[in-house]
Parts: structure tokens; C-alpha cells; sequence
């Protein structure tokens, strides 16, 4: 059932990024992600203009087992990093493309070497809501990535909607890998 405080937050376009998901968020130097932030839940935050215009930020991967996944916050938008399992590699991998509504490879949305992770942009590509799927608690879908309680679409492991209203993958942000276990956003 859909969340309404999810739907209601809809309404506001992607300016959706003070509820409903975790946010870690740094200062353009600082790393993100020891053991006991990386599940720091606020359930409220009015990020500060400053915030708001990080050019980039880089995330510490170590402290995010695999299976998990966390939120930070880039420019003002909730950028997704999860670490996916060897399984949910390969079912992200083997999937048919004619299956898909937009049709794109796991391996065009990946960093070479780097497939464990998946960094996307979490903006439900139908009406701005933040999918769920990064709580240890949230529902991840069918295909097990994220979740659109506002109404319905869910995302599999490689952020590829697999089932609408949304018509599009969740968007990839600039990002780089500054180590085997940093990555830099913008
Ligand atoms: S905003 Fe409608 S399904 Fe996500």
C-alpha cells in the first residue's frame, strides 16, 4: 500500500530529500560511512545552501557491507550507493533486454571493476518521489532494488525500472572512483 506521506511528498518534485530515506551528508572533503553513521537516520533535514552546493562528494565504501545500501546527498538530490551481492550481480547481468522498459546493460550502468556497485540517482523517473530500498527495513520490490511507494514502480539491482508508471532507469550521477574503496560524486 502506498505510503501517503510518500504521495504527498510527490507533489513537490525532487524536492523530496527530507524524509523518507536515510541521508548521510558531508562536507566536500570529509568521507562518509563509518560503521555507526552509515545507519544514522534522520528523519528530517533542511539541508543548508552550502550543502546544497557541494560540487561533489566522496563516500568511504568500506564501512557498506555487501546487501546494503546507503542514501547521501549530492547538490541537494539523494544519490544512491549499494554494494550488491555476487547473486544480485548476476541477476542484474543476466537479464534480457527485451524484458526491460529501457532497455540498458548492468554493465553500461557500472564502473568497470567495479560491479559490486551500483550509484544512481534516487529520483523515481515518474513524478520525483525517493524510492525505498535502502532502510534495512524497506520493501526493495520484486526484482529486488527499490521500491516507488508513491505509486508502484520498482527498480531492479541495476536502478533499471522494471515495472511503471515510471518510464525511465533512475539517472547516474557523475561519479568516479577515487580508490578500490572511495568513490567521488560530481
Ligand atoms: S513517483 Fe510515481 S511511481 Fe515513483
Amino acid at each position: 500500500m502506498a505510503d501517503p506521506s510518500a504521495a504527498a511528498v510527490a507533489h513537490h518534485g525532487p524536492d523530496v530529500t527530507k524524509r523518507d530515506f536515510l541521508k548521510l551528508v558531508t562536507g566536500a572533503s570529509a568521507a562518509i560511512g563509518t560503521a555507526a553513521a552509515a545507519w544514522t537516520f534522520i528523519d528530517y533535514m533542511n539541508p543548508s545552501r552550502d550543502v546544497l552546493a557541494l560540487s561533489s562528494v566522496e563516500v568511504e565504501l568500506t564501512p557498506i557491507v555487501a546487501g546494503q545500501g546507503i542514501t547521501v546527498l549530492w547538490q541537494g538530490k539523494p544519490i544512491f550507493v549499494r554494494h550488491r551481492t555476487d547473486k544480485e550481480i548476476k541477476e542484474a547481468e543476466d537479464v534480457k533486454l527485451s524484458e526491460l522498459i529501457e532497455p540498458q546493460a548492468d554493465s553500461a550502468r557500472v564502473k568497470p571493476g567495479h560491479d559490486q556497485w551500483i550509484v544512481l540517482i534516487g529520483i523515481c523517473t515518474h513524478l520525483g518521489c525517493v524510492p525505498l530500498g535502502n532502510r534495512p527495513t524497506d520493501p526493495r520490490g520484486e526484482w529486488g532494488g527499490w521500491f516507488c511507494p508513491c505509486h508502484g514502480s520498482q527498480y531492479d539491482t541495476s536502478g533499471r525500472v522494471r515495472h511503471g508508471p515510471a518510464p525511465l532507469n533512475l539517472f547516474l550521477p557523475p561519479y568516479a572512483f577515487e580508490s578500490d574503496t572511495k568513490i567521488k560524486i560530481g
